[in-house]
Parts: C-alpha cells; structure tokens; sequence
C-alpha cells in the first residue's frame, strides 16, 4: 500500500498526464487545420505518449495494492497564436510537468518510499529527453524564422516520427 501523501501525489499525477495528452491532442488538430500534417503527426505521437504515461502510473497504484481516483480534466486551449506559440507553450508545459514530477519524488524522499523513488527514475530521465526534443524543435523553428521552404522541411521530417510503447508500461 501506499502511503496517502505518496498516492495523492501520484493520484494528481495520472491527471496532469492525461491533461497532456489532451493538450496535445488540441494541438495535432491546429496543426492538421493548418495542413501542417508533419507537425500533426508528431503531436498526435505525444498525445499517445502521454496516455501510456498516465497508464504506466495507473497500473503501478494498482500493483501497489492503492486505489487510483480519477478527477475531471480541465479544459485545454483549442487556438494559439502561431506555430512557434505552439511549441513555446509545449516546453513551458514540459517544464511543469518536470517540476511536478520532482515533487512527487520529493514527497517518495520524505515518505522513504524507496520503491516508488526507483518507478519515478523513469520519469526523471523521460522529462530531460522531452524538454531536450522540445527544444530542439524550437531552436530549429526559430533559425527558420517563419520561412515556408524550411517550415515545409520540418514538417517532412516530422512525420517519420511513430509510437513506440515502453513494453514496461503494460504492469
Ligand atoms: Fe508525460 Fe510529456 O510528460
């Protein structure tokens, strides 16, 4: 069993997760409206990501013998600015969920919940592989500078990008 302040945080935890996914589900339709299909693509790709996140929370709650709670999902933006906006705002959100999940391993510190410390070091790694793609893509957003030649070529490039599911997710 987990103890109550470890599960809550977990409990809110599978909430921000599928709050991501809902984000950027949003954003694979403003993309797909501006026929941006690759960059599409790739948010539709994190939107399945970030579901498999809430499920690799979810099973391990269940494994703990602890009772997942599920609570309503805020409503997410459905129009941004621009495309650059777009990825300005997935970073930022990138950057919270990384504090959030520092703080769920701040709380499995307290709590000397070493097996959740040790599920958590997934997340820890997954969050500075996630703000370093973001980044990226920003920084090579920002050298395109609105060109439609190299907008064009980064949208090609993103549609190679497929779901791969972590075979540790299924509990
Ligand atoms: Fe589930 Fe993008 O972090």
């Amino acid at each position: 069993m987990l103890k109550e302040k470890v599960l809550d945080a977990i409990n809110n935890q599978i909430n921000a997760e599928i709050y991501s996914a809902y984000l950027y589900l949003s954003m694979s339709a403003y993309f797909n409206n501006k026929g941006l299909n690759g960059f599409a693509n790739w948010m539709f790709v994190q939107y399945q990501e970030e579901l498999a996140h809430s499920i690799k929370f979810f099973n391990y709650v269940n494994e703990r013998g602890s009772r997942v709670v599920l609570k309503a999902i805020e409503q997410v933006p459905s129009d941004f600015e621009s495309t650059l906006s777009v990825w300005e705002k997935t970073l930022e959100h990138e950057q919270m969920v990384t504090e959030m999940i520092n703080g769920i391993m701040d709380v499995a510190i307290e709590e000397n919940d070493h097996a959740t410390k040790s599920f958590l070091q997934w997340f820890i790694d997954e969050q500075v592989e996630e703000e370093a793609t973001v980044t990226e893509i920003l920084d090579t957003l920002k050298l395109i500078d609105g060109q439609a030649n190299g907008i064009f070529m980064l949208d090609r490039e993103m549609r190679q990008r497929v779901f791969v599911n972590d075979p540790t997710a299924a509990g």
